[in-house]
């Protein structure tokens, strides 16, 4: 098990080495299609809650995915299983996820999700007018969210945590400050997406967690609806339609639906295991004030001069 979880790097990025195979003949196979919504993102940064937002604002006029209404497959389904994760499972021909030929044939517009670092996408992503929305997270509550999932795949792999030494804190700090983390350096991933939303604004968003979680989320969801091309009429912002998503959505209402307390994720981990806390600012019960004078000194060299910062 301890070689499952084990990072090897490729094409200067960490990947999960059972991951591998998959991530490969995902950048060789793939074939963007000019219509495609692509949630890129680091592990734990946010990724489950914008895949429930998007999915929620794009099938939004579909009478079964209204957002309050009782058949949403938000509310039976893992937000994961409603929008593909491309670099896992589909490649690996692993039923029930569609088969790469399936894939190309699913209406458009399709949602799909990637952790791969965007100078390793496959060519057709960079080359098609698809949209990519990308979610960025301060790097001292992903590194807290992620040593949680470890001993969580740990526990959920292995079973018992005292058969299998877990990582401490300090040694998954040390290891996120040397950039060793999943599909990254940390810094690496964020910085090279946020440069290409500079450069590409019309294909490219960039979302901070610390955003949807603070008071301006309602226009932060509307942008992220014109940007892929489902902007909210007046009629529904009077409706409420916006705050109802942003409802349905929510952490807390997620979190105890029978779906994500009880079941899980492909025979791989429990659901309940993607929402946790779900908060800004979890770190400083985790983190000694060295870790994060570090982790503040790595933000301001590598985000600095890129103008890049998060409200931690
Ligand atoms: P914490 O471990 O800090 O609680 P990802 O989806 O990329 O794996 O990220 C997981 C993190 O997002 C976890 O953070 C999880 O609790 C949080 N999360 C999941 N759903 C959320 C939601 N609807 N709103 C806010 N945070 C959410």
């Amino acid at each position: 098990m301890g070689s499952k979880l084990e990072l090897v790097k490729y094409q200067n990025f960490w990947c999960r080495s059972f991951r591998l195979k998959d991530v490969i003949h995902y950048q060789k196979h793939f074939i963007a299609q000019d219509t495609d919504i692509f949630i890129a993102s680091l592990p734990k940064t946010g990724t489950t809650w914008l895949k429930s937002l998007l999915f929620t604002i794009i099938n939004r006029f579909n009478p079964d995915h209204q957002p309050l209404n009782k058949n949403s497959p938000l509310l039976n389904h893992n937000p994961h299983e409603l929008v593909y994760f491309l670099d896992h499972g589909i490649y690996g021909g692993k039923p029930p996820l569609p088969s790469p030929q399936q894939l190309q044939q699913l209406p458009s517009p399709r949602l799909l999700q990637t952790h791969v670092p965007y100078a390793s996408f496959p060519k057709s992503i960079k080359t098609s007018s698809c949209k990519i929305v990308y979610i960025a997270r301060n790097p001292l509550d992903t590194l807290v969210s992620q040593w949680h999932w470890h001993l969580k795949l740990i526990k959920n792999w292995v079973g018992d945590l005292d058969e299998f030494q877990p990582p401490s804190i300090e040694d998954f700090f040390k290891e996120f400050c040397l950039g060793r983390f999943p599909s990254g350096p940390y810094f690496d991933h964020v910085t090279e997406f946020f440069k290409q939303s500079l450069q590409q604004p019309n294909k490219v968003m960039f979302l901070k967690y610390e955003d949807l979680k603070g008071d301006h989320v309602v226009s932060h969801v509307k942008k992220m609806a014109e940007f892929v091309g489902f902007p909210f009429s007046d009629h529904e912002e009077d409706e409420g339609v916006i705050n109802d998503i942003i409802e349905l959505c929510s952490f807390n209402n997620l979190k105890e639906l029978e779906i994500n307390k009880t079941g899980m994720m492909r025979k791989l981990i429990d659901n309940k295991n993607f929402f946790r806390k779900g908060e800004v600012g979890d770190w400083a019960n985790h983190l000694t004030p060295s870790m994060v004078e570090e982790i503040n000194i790595l933000m301001q060299e590598k985000f600095g001069d890129i103008g890049l910062s998060f409200q931690v």
